[in-house]
């Protein structure tokens, strides 16, 4: 693991935008191209509409021409999550299986704890269609 990932996904944190949470969150993904593509969480007075960092990050890159995925970081400062590690939502993980088959998730948090995960052990089954 280094494209610089933990880097990116700090610096994308910083911009997170969670007045509600105050939980900011950053992700920085490595697209098969080999470019790298940040976002941080973007909430909204209506709390639904809310976005997470990994989200934002997917789309940034799939907003750019990227087809496949090959790897996203997830980081908080924040103490606030189980376990103490931003581990993605049901939502991002089925987001991930739609760019890739078996993507390598990292989750690390500012006690410098890195967890790395493959996408199928986080989600054994996605919801999809035959292609
Ligand atoms: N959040 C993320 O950005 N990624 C996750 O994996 C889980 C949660 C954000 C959404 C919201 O702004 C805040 O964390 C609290 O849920």
């Amino acid at each position: 693991m280094d494209e610089g990932l933990l880097e990116k996904a700090k610096a994308a944190a910083q911009n997170a935008y969670a007045p509600y949470s105050g939980i900011k969150v950053g992700a920085a993904v490595l697209a098969a191209s080999g470019k790298v593509y940040t976002g941080c969480n973007v909430e909204n007075a209506s709390y639904g509409l809310t976005v997470c960092a990994e989200r934002a990050a997917i789309f940034n890159a799939i907003s750019r021409g990227e087809k496949k995925l090959d790897r996203i970081l997830i980081y908080t400062d924040s103490d606030k999550f189980v376990n103490n590690l931003p581990y993605p939502c049901g939502a991002c993980l089925q987001v991930m299986a739609e760019f890739s088959d078996d993507m390598n998730i990292i989750i690390a948090n500012k006690s410098g704890v890195v967890k790395e995960y493959s996408l199928k052990e986080l989600l054994p089954f996605k919801f999809g269609f035959e292609k």
